[in-house]
């Protein structure tokens, strides 16, 4: 966190971190005055057994509480993932490959579609699920099940 430090002293724009996965580490982020952070594993490409950014966004949305923005990407490709990720904490969800997949078949005509796809994919979900605004958008429309099946088990996010 040195380094973040001199980042942060040398560059007056905004500063978003990307690959915090842990509580600590975006509590790190808080206190060197980071602007955002990116809940990330990198697409799994670093390491094969990283857990899955989606229950990493839940111990670092834990510790943000809202004070800066959290994105999240590594896996995203469905309206319904997405709004899993809106509910459990993400401001916003990012798409990596997806892009680069259209680009090979299609060519720069695809990524067009290929975002728009995500975005009216995940309208149909918010329609289904009765949420008018992302900002209704809440933790209780997902259910955890590791935690309906186990109520006293220790929960890493809260
Ligand atoms: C070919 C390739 C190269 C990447 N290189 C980097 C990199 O240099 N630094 C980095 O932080 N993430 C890198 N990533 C990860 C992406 O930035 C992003 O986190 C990931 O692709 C998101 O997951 P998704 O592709 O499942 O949407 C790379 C991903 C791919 C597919």
């Amino acid at each position: 966190m040195d380094y973040l430090a001199r980042i942060r002293a040398a560059w007056p724009g905004k500063v978003v971190v990307k690959g915090i996965v842990t509580r600590e580490d975006a509590e790190l982020c808080l206190k060197h005055g980071v602007d955002g952070i990116i809940v990330s594993n990198h697409g799994g490409r670093a390491e094969e057994s990283l857990r899955p950014s989606i229950d990493s966004l839940v111990e670092v949305a834990g510790a943000v509480k809202g004070r800066i923005p959290v994105l999240v990407d590594g896996g995203f490709r469905r309206g319904t993932d997405i709004f899993k990720a809106l509910a459990l904490g993400a401001t916003a969800v990012c798409v990596g490959r997806p892009y680069i997949w259209g680009l090979a078949a299609f060519g720069s005509r695809a990524s067009r579609p290929c975002s728009t796809s995500c975005a009216a994919n995940c309208q149909l979900v918010m329609r289904q699920a009765g949420t008018s605004s992302l900002a209704r958008i809440d933790p209780s429309y997902v259910v955890d099940r590791r935690r309906a099946e186990a109520p006293d088990a220790p929960r890493a996010s809260t």
